[in-house]
């Protein structure tokens, strides 16, 4: 057993705060992580809030890449000492999914067996099943992806937004060369839809937002254009930056129906919409469904970007290596584990694409 400090969610709507956390030794099929740098992501306000469940207490934190201190018995694939990314889709290889090759959208992923309390035996939730604000987790061994050795604060966000953003445009948009696309929504996840996009080939990268500081951003990390949906029509903008025609791919990372309506108004015929932005329950989209049929091409939510973790995350850190993908400019700030209720309002007043939290 191990007892370390993790930043804790104990009730809807309250501020979080600083626990003692007791992390048990890995069992059959676990790893226990040493937790090296920890993103602060927009679902994990969304937990805090009962956005996502009513599981309190909850142990915050999941865009992490750490080292790997221990592993249970019957362990393979991960060792002491390999440097990993931790994922949220550990595939089962069993499940219908899994049986049919198509393990990114396994049914069954795992996480680990036993559970990580408070102090007094309180059973914690871990966020997306890892719980990385904490010097120490406990997660199933697949959860942890080896990759080459990164700076941690960069590595560890490919844990779940910029991976959600690169693998909306790269894998369930299919962006191809020469395409053109629109990212509604450019913060974490809509820059990352935008430097995937680049990295896929497209010519025309368009991004939308409400705020000139994200539009900004989607320039540096290769926007060939920005619309200011604030003051400009969206819909009119991106058809009049594509020919009159609308963009191939459209991609809606806000988590709203006006934009995936939008999102959808904008695109070509036979052109992709990819929802990545993650609705609340009480959300309704409705279309004409003549427009609909009319138009063809693909409507698609993209759950983690569609990623497979042992494939992805090596390949994308070897671009982050070799200077064709810029990691670090996702990374606004960094941050101590007693810092994230403020980060909390940074990312709700839009100042940041990520806070990354360094233990
Ligand atoms: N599908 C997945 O697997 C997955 C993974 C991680 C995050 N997400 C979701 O992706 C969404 C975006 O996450 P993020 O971290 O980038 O959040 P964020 O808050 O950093 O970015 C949202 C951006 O949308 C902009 N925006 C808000 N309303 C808009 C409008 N009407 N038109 C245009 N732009 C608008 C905001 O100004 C902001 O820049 C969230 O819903 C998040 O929960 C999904
Ligand atoms: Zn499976
Ligand atoms: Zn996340």
């Amino acid at each position: 057993m191990h007892e370390v400090k993790g930043v804790v969610a104990r009730a809807k709507g309250e501020p979080v705060g600083i626990e003692t956390v007791l992390v048990p030794d890995p069992g059959p099929g676990e790893a226990l992580v040493d937790v090296q740098a920890c993103g602060v992501c927009h679902t994990d306000l969304h937990y805090r809030e009962g956005g996502i469940g009513e599981d309190f207490p909850y142990l915050l934190g999941h865009e992490a890449a750490g080292v790997v201190e221990a592993v249970g018995p019957g362990v393979e694939g991960v060792s002491p000492g390999d440097f990993v990314i931790l994922n949220w889709r550990a595939v089962c290889g069993e499940c219908r999914s899994c049986r049919r090759g198509r393990p990114w959208y396994c049914f069954a992923t795992h996480n680990a067996a036993q559970k990580m309390t408070l102090s007094d035996g309180t059973a914690l939730s871990p966020a997306l099943g890892i719980g990385a604000f904490a010097s120490k987790t406990l997660v199933a061994a697949g959860q942890c992806t080896p990759v080459p050795r990164a700076r941690p604060e960069a590595a560890g966000l490919l844990g779940c937004g910029i991976m959600a953003g690169l693998g909306a445009a790269m894998l369930t948009g299919e962006v191809g060369r020469g395409d053109s696309v629109a990212v509604f929504g450019c913060g974490g996840v809509g820059c990352a839809a935008i430097a995937g996009s680049v990295l896929a080939g497209a010519t025309t990268v368009i991004g939308v937002d409400l705020d000139s500081r994200k539009l900004a951003l989607a320039r540096e990390l290769g926007a060939t254009a920005v619309v200011d949906a604030s003051s400009e029509d969206a819909v009119a903008r991106v058809r009049e930056l594509t020919g009159g025609n609308g963009a191939d791919v459209c991609i809606e990372a806000v988590g709203n129906p006006k934009v995936f309506e939008q999102a959808f108004f904008a695109r070509d015929l036979a052109g992709t919409v990819v929802q990545v932005g993650v609705p609340t329950p009480d959300m309704k989209i409705e279309l004409p469904m003549i427009e609909f049929f009319g138009r063809g091409g693909r409507l698609k939510p993209s759950w983690y970007g569609d990623c497979l973790p042992s494939r992805d995350f090596p390949l994308l850190i070897d671009l982050y290596l070799a200077g064709r993908l810029d990691l670090d400019r996702f990374v606004s700030e960094t941050i101590g584990l007693g810092d994230v209720e403020a980060a909390f309002g940074r990312m709700r007043r839009g100042e940041v694409l990520r806070s990354v939290v360094v233990i």
